[in-house]
């Protein structure tokens, strides 16, 4: 380190922390920079000598209990950066709790995205440990890492303990949507709904079920992005602080070979992605954080890919809202690698693609075996077929997704059973101006909702409610569930809980407050949706159409409410699509940012 520049070994690259730390060309800057990092204890001795200096990006905070682990979890990432030859500092992410913040955390995706991308560009990091877990950290962390595109390794804070009450398995998030129908149709008091909610949470750690948290933190190790296996340990298992640390070794090594999230995030890995979503009964809120994560790191990714990739995969996963199991099974199973190994069995997996441990996909999951073929099931004996999500466009929307494989056999009976139209349904229209109104009105028996009717939600897109609201899934009016109609088909430009197993056709992009044809839609219109065309249309004219169009007004809109804090308002005015990833247009053009340090 005479000269100041180099890492200590010759032909290595410069550290980007040595610009701030150790740059002979600007002494005076180089001694402030220092300072105050010396004032804890480091000594200038370790911030001078070449050591790369490996960021914590905190997401744990009481604010958000199911990432809170983490403050544990750190511990070990430090024993293992600093004994890899690294200097770790940590420090906090802006808290997103899936639980906790409303109107919804949803809103704040983007907003830790923009600050992550801030602490990373402009900080001395040359390398980032991400600390995912709950619903939209893992997508914030992961975005903003591959904008800023210095070396990243993610590590999953690990899903809860399996959830008990009276000797049944009860999922996190699941069980909200059966504690509902349960106090609905009379069976359970209030006292008893809390009850068990509460037992489907009993540690630390992201929910059990596979909702969104689950998908996301698989998809973090689909993609490549977390060491193998590591998704899926539980938060409280010893191997969750040994992978930890294992996690916290890897990044230095990283960042002397230069392996950064865009050598990771490659096209194949994000058809891996896909496909290990189908084959896990992943959410509906994956193909919104992928387009996102694929729109930041620069890779073309249509939604219709989802279904040219994911419609035919079956569902291997037997998880709940689709199946019986919950996270510690899912783990005991064999997890991530072992669904990944069944997949490439099949030549369904891009086994070239590179992860962070170095080797490829194919490397690290080739012969990972079932432990439990009740839990993940082999290829040849799937729970269900074509477990992917089918896109649908019409005069309704440009696009809209669907999950088909949740989609019962009574509902099937009900709405797909024709002849001569299979798998297309028409229905009377009532729809929803948001939830509020759908809680308003949904038992008001003069609306004459039957067990033919669609329920449409509008007005809770990424600008209609900001953020997009988890909203579509809506129960049937209380005197149809207690005739036993427990579900009706739903459509709406809102997003839909990963926890739910409704059949809804959801993220309907353009949304209603964007001009969407949602906004044209009334009350008492017969709607077709057609399966095997991907087809959802307003049966009507389209002069019609037009002429509803002109009567929206001149600012062309369908109104929504007003923005209740600064970010909402900000957000609304350049958010994109729920179908486009609901990224913030003008930060798509900002790519590999670090480049300029
Ligand atoms: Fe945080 Fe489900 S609410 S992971
Ligand atoms: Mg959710």
């Amino acid at each position: 380190m005479a000269d100041g520049h180099g890492n200590g070994i010759p032909g290595e690259k410069r550290l980007r922390s040595r610009a701030w730390f150790d740059n002979p060309a600007n002494p005076d800057m180089t001694a402030l920079y220092l300072e105050r990092y010396l004032n804890y204890g480091l000594t200038r001795e370790e911030l001078q000598s070449g050591k790369p200096i490996i960021g914590i990006a905190q997401t744990g905070s009481d604010l958000s209990p199911c990432n809170r682990h983490h403050l544990v979890l750190a511990e070990r990432l430090r024993e293992g950066i600093r004994e890899a030859g690294g200097i770790a500092i940590e420090f906090p992410v802006h808290p997103i709790q899936e639980t906790g913040k409303r109107p919804t955390a949803s809103l704040d995706r983007n907003l830790a995205y923009l600050g992550l991308v801030e602490v990373l560009y402009g900080y001395p990091l040359d390398g980032v440990v991400l600390t995912i877990g709950c619903d939209k950290t893992t997508p914030a962390c992961l975005m903003a890492a591959a904008t800023v595109n210095i070396p990243a390794i993610a590590l999953s804070v690990g899903p809860m303990l399996n959830g008990w009450y009276k000797g049944q398995r009860t999922g996190s998030g699941t069980i909200v949507w059966k504690a509902r129908e349960m106090m609905a149709a009379g069976e359970i008091d209030y006292a008893g709904f809390v009850d068990l909610v509460a037992s489907s949470a009993p540690s630390t750690g992201y929910c059990n079920t596979m909702g969104t948290a689950t998908t996301m933190n698989s998809l973090a190790e689909a993609l490549g992005m977390q060491l193998p296996g590591s998704a899926a340990i539980p938060a409280p298992y010893r191997e969750r602080q040994q992978i930890a640390y294992l996690t916290g070794k890897r990044i230095v090594e990283m960042v002397a070979e230069d392996l950064k999230p865009s050598d990771i995030l490659t096209k194949d890995a994000f058809i891996n992605a896909i496909r290990v979503n189908s084959a896990i009964g992943g959410s509906t809120n994956a193909p919104i954080h992928l387009a996102a994560l694929a729109r930041h790191i620069g890779v073309p990714l249509d939604i219709r890919e989802w279904q040219e990739y994911g419609h035919d995969i079956p569902l291997l996963v037997n998880l709940q809202p689709a199946g019986e199991y919950l996270g510690e099974d899912y783990h005991h199973a064999g997890g991530v690698p072992a669904v990944v190994a069944q997949l490439m069995k099949q030549g369904l997996i891009r086994e070239n693609a590179l992860t962070v441990n170095g080797k490829t996909m194919g490397d690290n999951c080739r012969g990972a075996t079932i432990e439990d073929e009740n839990v993940i099931r082999p290829f040849e004996r799937p729970l269900k077929e074509k477990a992917g999500f089918l896109v649908l466009s019409g005069n309704l929307f440009d696009n809209a997704i669907m999950k088909t494989s949740v989609i019962s056999q009574e509902f099937r009976d009900r709405y797909l059973s024709n002849p001569n139209d299979p798998e297309a349904f028409e229905g009377k229209a009532i729809v929803f101006d948001g939830p509020e109104d759908y809680h308003h009105r949904i038992d008001d028996e003069s609306l004459g909702i039957d067990e033919y009717t669609l329920l449409f939600m509008r007005g809770t897109g990424a600008i209609g409610y900001p953020g997009g609201a988890e909203v579509v899934n809506m129960r049937p009016p209380a005197y149809l569930i207690k005739r036993g109609i427990l579900s009706l088909p739903c459509i709406g430009d809102g997003r839909q809980s990963g926890t739910s197993g409704s059949p809804s056709i959801l993220n309907a992009s353009p949304e209603a407050a964007a001009g969407g044809g949602l906004a044209l839609l009334k009350s008492g219109d017969r709607v077709r949706i057609d399966l095997r065309k991907g087809t959802a249309d307003i049966l009507i004219s389209d002069e019609e159409l037009e002429a509803r169009r002109a009567a929206l007004g001149a600012d062309g809109g369908y109104h929504f409410p007003g923005s209740q804090t600064p970010w909402q308002e900000i957000q609304r005015g350049i958010v994109d699509q729920l179908g486009n990833g609901m990224v913030l247009k003008p930060a798509v053009k900002y790519q590999r940012v670090a480049e300029t340090y």
